[in-house]
């Protein structure tokens, strides 16, 4: 395919999958709004149509519930075709059936991106109308998942971390206990190959860990002090970091002073909590499990999201400028969601290796905005190759770079128009 029939194939996968205002990841496996594909998909969408790119991210915040929270799936229409649904979430928190917890908050960055790169002058008011919005949602984080104003978010499930199935989620899932589950169907296996999807076993802690929550009433401040999962994350405390930055420039432009001075004081809390997360044995910062006290063994991809979230310290610079020296030579494409030289690394097991183009965007930001365009342009190259041989897959193996998972993935898409295609890069020379 040429690139000018890539770029037409990215517009129509978004345009198919539109469900009107909002967009699902891929039909079949993923049938409803997610919260950060939502979000990426609104870049992809403002490439071709601002109105809709806007559109998007105003229908994921219709979801938001009372307490600011803003959940990772919202169930607008019940599918029996997806598990877990509705009915096992149990909650009853915003105006729309959800689930119950949060997904990484990317809302913020997109949002700055949107008002920067519209000349229309119109983006300004519909960020303003947003901008309660994310401040509460940001307010919610801090509250609820760092509770000890520590500066570190943690996640109360791994499908909060938007990383479902990562290595680092695996001693803490197995300290969970199983129980007041019932039986269940799983749904995912029956649209992907199960060799690629998590084992049962995890399955049970996934929903355990709901059954948790749902006994609590998914009341947030008994959900931080009982959830037998609490994990803090380097991918969501450095996501949220960024989006915080993000969130000060858009409050500086909209005149927002009090909030201004409130977000700075975040700022500064996580910078500080930052470094709860960094290892020196690992050069890197990785998740820690505040029920155990044990930070995991092995670095992940969201490791290298420390240059996004403006942590460039020449420690955190050198390591991984080292770490990504490393990894390149020894897989064919970046960036694996976990380090192939970790015993628990798997080529094309979900989170466990394989390469998200979204993930490879947030990175080669991070690098790009410290002026090192040379890894910056590698993971652009890598992601557009991989999209150019194998398609606009859910992800990628980091070594054959077949394409896995889900097919006609709206994320994939938009990363595609934004960033990856070569179309952009001649737009933005
Ligand atoms: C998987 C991913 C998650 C994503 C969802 C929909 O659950 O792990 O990050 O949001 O699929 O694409």
């Amino acid at each position: 395919m040429s690139i000018a029939e890539l770029d037409q194939t990215a517009r129509s996968i978004l345009i198919e999958n539109d469900q009107g205002g909002y967009t699902v990841p891929t039909k079949g496996l993923y049938p409803y709004q997610w919260n950060w594909d939502s979000v990426f998909v609104a870049l992809g969408f403002a490439t071709f149509d601002q109105d809709r790119a806007w559109r998007e991210i105003e229908m994921l915040f219709e979801g938001q519930w009372h307490d600011g929270m803003v959940p990772h799936i919202l169930f607008r229409k019940d599918d029996p075709s997806y598990f877990p649904g509705p009915s096992v979430w149990g909650t009853s928190g915003g105006q729309i059936p959800s689930s119950g917890h949060s997904q990484p908050p990317v809302a913020a960055t997109v949002i700055r991106d949107l008002v920067e790169a519209d000349t229309s002058g119109k983006s300004e008011d519909r960020a303003a109308a947003l901008f309660p919005n994310l401040m509460a949602w940001h307010r919610w984080f801090l509250a609820y998942r760092d509770p000890e104003g520590e500066g570190l978010l943690a996640v109360i499930h791994p499908w909060e971390s938007g990383r479902d199935n990562l290595p680092d989620w695996d001693d803490a899932l197995r300290a969970v206990e199983v129980k007041d589950i019932g039986p269940y169907e799983r749904k995912d296996t029956s649209h992907v190959d199960p060799a690629m999807r998590p084992h049962k076993e995890d399955y049970d802690r996934y929903l355990s860990i709901m059954a948790a929550c749902r006994k609590v009433g998914w009341d947030p401040a008994e959900v931080a002090r009982t959830c037998p999962f609490f994990v803090a994350d380097p991918g969501v405390t450095f996501i949220f970091l960024r989006a915080c930055r993000d969130l000060l420039v858009l409050a500086e432009r909209l005149g927002k002073d009090t909030d201004a001075d409130e977000i700075r004081g975040w700022i500064t809390r996580l910078e500080r909590g930052a470094k709860i997360l960094w290892q020196d044995n690992l050069q890197a910062h990785v998740a820690l499990d505040r029920r155990s006290g044990k930070h995991t063994n092995g670095i992940s991809s969201a490791s290298f999201l420390a240059l996004y979230a403006g942590l460039a310290d020449q420690q955190t610079l050198t390591a991984l400028c080292g770490h990504f020296d490393r990894i390149s030579d020894k897989v064919r494409y970046l960036m694996p969601s976990y380090d192939p030289d970790h015993e628990s690394y798997e080529p094309l097991r979900y989170w466990r290796g394989p390469v998200w183009a979204m993930i490879n965007y947030m990175i080669a930001r991070g690098f790009a905005e410290i002026g090192d365009g040379v890894r910056a342009d590698k993971l652009r190259r890598d992601t557009a190759s991989l999209i150019e041989t194998n398609g606009f897959a859910e992800y990628f193996s980091p070594e054959t770079g077949a394409g896995a998972g889900g097919g006609t993935f709206s994320w994939t898409a938009a990363i595609w128009l934004t960033w990856a295609s070569p179309t952009r890069v001649k737009q933005a020379a």
